[in-house]
């Protein structure tokens, strides 16, 4: 069986017994005869399946009954649309801070709907940084404040959530499930579950219950989140398959000791890999050291002339998915709570080789 080191940042690694135990049930789940995948998504087996998943993900964030947990469609960015018309109405306000091209992509959005403030952004630096919470220019009378815990493409995270006024959302696509957080900091916390939980083609809103119910007239059924609430997410056919997938992976962190201990080990993973770029005078880090993501490690070299040789070399050496993002080049290395230290010290190894030839 040839796998291989895979630092894709999305679609990305998934457990390899997460994937064996999806093959084992295949073609019979649990003597049913079919695979989850042919099965009516009101079927008992389904049912118990969607239950389960939900209340592992419960445990492992410590979600309260406080909180709606909804499984849907449409990935995250069709999310920078149903919040707004969830939670606001025309003319609202709305605060959003501006880190990285996913900010961006979720203010431009929400700008249909409501009157965006962007109340800090450092877009002017390259987005290298997080403005201080200090500031932050908010509204007073913003309908809620919007964040991306960590921005995929330029690797900045924030590792502490600010407590301000209004209700915090928080775009959690790329560090969903790899540290505990304090759910009840967030009115809102949402993502695509393709890094840290499953396969595309499911999106995670945990939302709190009391913000529900007034969603806009014309929001789309599917996108009520009281709706699907009232549905247990199934208000129409739910992405079954990958709402069965994702509850394997919320059964694997369980087994490797919950997000305390995915924590610890993503952040010795990331150490290990930015030491490497803080220690050489050829490799390089464009985030301020303080924000630099535990998820998604981007680096470049003196000469992007180099970039194309790094990339097929760790191809050769069975790594894959290294390539930056087209929007800021250079090399991203995601390092997703699926990705095994082996694969970290793989890359290091071969980075050490690659700075020795070229540097
Ligand atoms: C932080 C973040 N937000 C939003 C998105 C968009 O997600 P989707 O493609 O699921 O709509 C991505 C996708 O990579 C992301 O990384």
């Amino acid at each position: 069986m040839a796998r291989i080191f895979n630092f894709s940042a999305g679609p990305a690694a998934l457990p390899l017994s997460v994937l064996e135990q999806a093959q084992s049930e295949m073609l019979d789940f649990q003597g049913s005869g079919m695979s989850v995948m042919e099965m009516s998504h009101r079927s008992k087996e389904f049912v118990a399946v969607a239950a389960k998943a939900e209340s592992d993900f419960r445990s492992l964030l410590g979600v309260s009954d406080d909180y709606h947990v909804l499984f849907l469609q449409g990935g995250a960015t069709t999310q920078f649309a149903a919040i707004p018309m969830n939670l606001t109405a025309p003319g609202d306000v709305v605060d959003y801070i501006d880190t990285g091209s996913w900010s961006a992509k979720a203010i431009k959005e929400a700008g249909k709907y409501c009157q965006v403030n962007v109340a800090a952004s450092s877009k002017s630096s390259n987005y290298s940084y997080i403005p201080a919470v200090d500031t932050w220019r908010t509204s007073d009378n913003a309908r809620y404040l919007h964040i991306c815990s960590n921005e995929t493409i330029g690797g900045v995270q924030f590792k502490e959530f600010p407590e301000l006024a209004a209700p915090l959302v928080a775009d959690m696509s790329s560090d969903f499930l790899s540290r505990p957080v304090n759910v009840d900091q967030f009115a809102l916390i949402y993502g695509g579950a393709q890094k840290n939980l499953g396969p595309a083609g499911l999106t995670m809103v945990v939302v709190r219950k009391d913000l529900c119910g007034q969603a806009r007239h014309e929001t789309p059924g599917t996108l009520d989140y009281a709706l699907q609430a009232d549905a247990d997410s199934m208000s129409n056919t739910p992405p079954t398959y990958a709402w069965y997938l994702a509850g394997l992976v919320f059964e694997w962190l369980q087994q490797q000791g919950g997000l305390d201990a995915m924590a610890a080990t993503n952040q010795r993973k990331a150490d290990k890999l930015y030491a490497v770029v803080d220690n050489s005078n050829f490799y390089q880090s464009p985030v301020q050291p303080d924000v630099r993501s535990n998820m998604n490690v981007p680096f470049t070299m003196p000469d992007d002339s180099l970039d194309a040789e790094f990339v097929s070399g760790a191809l050769e050496r069975g790594m894959s998915g290294l390539k930056g993002h087209r929007s800021v080049g250079g090399m991203r290395a995601s390092i997703y709570n699926a990705v095994p230290e082996e694969a970290v010290d793989a890359l290091i190894t071969y980075m050490h080789e690659f700075e020795n030839e070229h540097g």
